[in-house]
């Protein structure tokens, strides 16, 4: 199976599975619990149907929007996520470089392994600086303090993370960071060697957003116990408040869930959230992003700019959350198996993939620009 062969998300999976080492597979893949909420959370886009309209003259489409002051060629993104050079050696700079062929934005993670002072410096797209609340306020305020100097454009606070997610997967096969060889490891090193020669002949893993404040060189951590360990469960909204007050720009919120949580978002000056469930990898039986966004645009649509993220594997997952009136879709594994399977070519071609499918499918829905798009186009089952 080649890069050539990948048509949709599930063939990017499948190339990702065979070249990855299962640990590395499986953390990607893998979410909390019985992973109920990880298959609802793509399953939640065919309990509503589209309903087209016909006749529009849809030669010309515009797929741009604007989202948190910046305005993107789509509307979808590559949120931010954690150790990408563990699945592909260029990780983030692969990224970067995608998401600026797309004109669109992209995240660096506090658990990113390039510094987010070095994309920030190499690519014009639009970047998101991830940021995890930690006990350590020394380290919260030397990352707020790099993402102002770097010249990020957009704050986004994640709060659904105070503690561990239950990843059963990765109790079973280790997985921790930094990511060492256990016994087992060696042998997936042994059967998947061309991840293993990229991996050993490449720059050393390191977590540039924190070694300076975290001693990684000692005890080798689980990504569940880096977030009962490290992070702070005593984060309120007058953090929040003081946080957006201290970055003064694009401030957002991901994994807000209920109606309120958003009004108070609002209140609190924040200019945007991502309805967000994690990807499924934190409370398992959590309701999806997309089944609660139109009970939150109708509360705060006007407000602040409401995203989502979770699921989304086609153009039509897409449409359907444009339609209900979020502002921009944010992708995660849509793009790190295409990261996995073949580096910023894999990134390329998934993310050209889905231009084609929104083009295709705005046609078909009779809309030409994503204004068009709206609540009429919907109807749940
Ligand atoms: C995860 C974190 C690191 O879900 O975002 O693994």
């Amino acid at each position: 199976m080649r890069l050539s062969d990948c048509h949709n998300f599930h063939d990017f999976r499948r190339l990702a599975k065979r070249r990855l080492p299962g640990p590395i597979f499986n953390y990607i893949d893998g979410a909390a619990d019985d992973e109920v909420t990880l298959r609802r959370n793509t399953a939640a886009f065919e309990s509503v149907d589209l309903v087209p309209n016909v006749l529009r003259g849809v030669e010309e489409i515009d797929l741009s929007t604007t989202v948190m002051g910046q305005k993107l060629d789509l509307p979808v993104y590559l949120s931010p996520t954690a150790l990408q050079r563990l699945f592909h050696h260029r990780g983030e700079r692969a990224t970067g470089a995608a998401a600026e062929a797309y004109g669109t934005m992209f995240g660096c993670s506090s658990l990113g392994t390039v510094s987010l002072q070095e994309l920030r410096e190499k690519h014009r797209s639009p970047q998101v600086y991830q940021f995890y609340f930690h006990k350590d306020r020394g380290l919260n305020r030397a990352m707020m303090q790099s993402a102002k100097e770097a010249g990020i454009n957009v704050m986004m606070l994640t709060v659904d993370s105070i503690t561990g997610g239950n990843r059963e997967r990765d109790l079973r096969t280790g997985f921790s960071i930094p990511f060492r060889l256990t016994l087992g490891g060696m042998f997936q090193f042994a059967i998947k060697p061309a991840w293993g020669i990229n991996y050993v002949t490449h720059e050393k893993f390191s977590l540039p957003q924190l070694d300076a404040h975290i001693d990684m060189k000692g005890d080798s951590l689980t990504i569940g116990r880096y977030f009962t360990e490290m992070l702070d469960p005593s984060m309120t909204w007058d953090d929040v408040e003081e946080l957006r007050a201290e970055w003064g720009g694009e401030f957002c919120l991901k994994g807000v869930m209920s109606s309120d949580d958003a009004r108070r978002a609002a209140d609190t000056g924040c200019s945007g959230i991502v309805l967000s469930n994690h990807g499924g990898r934190q409370l398992d039986g959590s309701r999806t992003g997309f089944d609660q966004l139109d009970e939150v645009v109708q509360a705060v649509g006007d407000r602040l700019d409401v995203m989502i993220d979770g699921g989304i594997q086609r153009g039509t997952h897409v449409l359907k959350a444009l339609s209900l009136g979020a502002k921009a879709v944010g992708l995660g594994r849509f793009y790190l198996f295409a990261l996995a399977a073949a580096g910023q070519a894999g990134i390329e071609r998934a993310l050209g993939q889905m231009k084609a499918e929104l083009t295709r499918d705005m046609r078909l829905m009779g809309a030409k620009t994503i204004s068009d798009l709206n609540r009429d186009n919907l109807r749940f089952r």
